[in-house]
Order: C-alpha cells, then structure tokens, then sequence
C-alpha cells in the first residue's frame, strides 16, 4: 500500500536496516582523521531516527560495529566505543521523547564494560516505548548470529528438548539475536560498495538491496527519502508471481 502521494509509508515498509559505511573516506576527503568521519556519523543517525518516525516505520537496524570491526587500529575501535557513550548521552533524552525503544543485537558482552553499561541503561530507560525500535548493530556479524542459533539448536536436540525434524526455517529464525523484529524490507548501503558484509544474512533472504554512492556523513533525511523511493520502484514478489 502507497500513501495518497505515493510516498512510502510504514505499511508497507516495516523494517529498514542500514550499513552506515564511508565515515572514513568521508573524513579522508576533508583531510581529516578518519574518526572525524565517525564523529559526524550521528547527524546522519539523528535524520534516519526522525524519517523513520515520520513515515511511521517500527524497525531501524543500524549497523554500527561488525565482528569484523574489531581487527582495526586500536585507536579507531577504542573512539568508536566511546563514540557509543557519547551518542547516548547526547540523544537518549530525545529518543525517550521521540518514544523510540533503544536495542541492540549482536555479542553485546564483547563490548567494552563503560559503553555497555550506557547502553543497557538507555535500553531499560526506553523498554516501554511503544514508537521506532532503535536497533544498534554491535559487534554483529551474521554468520556468528547464524553459529550461535545453531549450537543452541544443537544444545535442544542433545537434551532430548527437541528431535531434528523440528529444526524448520521458523525455528531458526526463533533462535536469532531478535526473534520478534521481522526481515528488513529494504537494506541500504551507503558509499558505492555493493555487498552485504555479513550482515543480517539469514533475514536478509528477500529485502531489496538499495546501494547509494552517498558517504553515510552526507546520508541526511533527503538522501535516506530518495533511497526509500528507489524502493517503493521495487516489485516484491518473495519468489512467487505477480
Ligand atoms: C563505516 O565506515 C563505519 C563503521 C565501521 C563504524 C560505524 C560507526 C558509526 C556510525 C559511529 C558509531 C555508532 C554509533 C551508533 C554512535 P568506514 O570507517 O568503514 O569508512 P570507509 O569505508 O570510508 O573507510
């Protein structure tokens, strides 16, 4: 369903999900350091928060640290850490205000003790928020996602709790990080790459991939409403015919 005007709205767009990538390069460009990049990364957040609630989207995954992520410079990682306390003291308010529900998903147990506990405070603050789910990718990678739900999986068979033909596709969904949120329509990846670098690969199975040469610092509202109507161009047919 399309709005009056045509735009996308949250009825047909439920869950978007982001790979906020570029900072770096952003920041090279401006000869910059490249955390400057990362520092000017939450504009482009503070925008996709407001479109989301504008459009009435439930779902926003950011992705924010990979698994992956961690092999960078210390220096880089130890900034991007703090950069998440920092985020959170400066925006909670407004979430909370906006309604917004902070979460997260990922092995939030790899993330530094400070910065973590910021973000469970945060979580707890907004858990009865009823408006956008706020989903902070961190220390996320889809194919640790994907081991960790088996060997749960494995755990249920080896206690008796289950037998393999109940391993179905819906069980496996139920043993992700977020077995509630359902799979983003729209995945947007910013700064002309154009792969998913292991995120959300099981609930990515039939989202339509938007990639956009846009360095995420340059990724405000009016980049974000684009890059929803290349979407709403998409026919989504999940396999089936039209
Ligand atoms: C990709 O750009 C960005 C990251 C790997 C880190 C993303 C971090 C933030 C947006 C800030 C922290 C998050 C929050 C929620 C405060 P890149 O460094 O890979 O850029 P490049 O490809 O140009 O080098």
């Amino acid at each position: 369903m399309k709005s009056d005007s045509g735009a996308v709205t949250g009825a047909d767009l439920r869950h978007i999900a982001i790979i906020m990538d570029g900072n770096g390069r952003w920041a090279r460009k401006r000869g910059l350091a490249r955390i400057k990049g990362h520092s000017a990364a939450e504009k482009s957040i503070h925008d996709a928060v407001e479109v989301c609630g504008e459009l009435g989207v439930s779902y926003l995954t950011l992705y924010a640290f990979s698994t992956e992520n961690w092999s960078r410079p210390k220096a880089e990682v130890n900034f991007i850490m703090k950069l998440l306390s920092r985020f959170i003291s400066r925006n909670i308010d407004d979430l909370d205000r906006k309604n917004v529900k902070l979460r997260t998903t990922g092995r939030l147990t790899d993330i530094p003790d400070g910065p973590r506990r910021d973000l469970e405070l945060a979580m707890e603050r907004t858990s009865g928020n009823t408006g956008l789910n706020l989903i902070l990718a961190l220390s996320y990678g889809g194919r640790a996602e994907l081991r960790d739900a088996f060997v749960e999986i494995a755990g249920s068979i080896a206690s008796g709790d289950i037998v393999l033909s109940d391993v179905t596709e819906e069980l496996i969904s139920a043993h992700l990080y977020n077995s509630d949120v359902p799979d983003p329509d729209v995945i947007i990846r910013t700064s002309g790459e154009q792969r998913l670098s292991n995120f959300l690969l099981w609930q990515s199975a039939y989202s339509e991939l938007v990639f956009t040469p846009i360095l995420w610092p340059d990724f405000h509202a009016e980049q974000l409403r684009n890059a929803l109507e290349e979407y709403r161009t998409r026919k989504r047919r999940f396999g089936g015919l039209e």
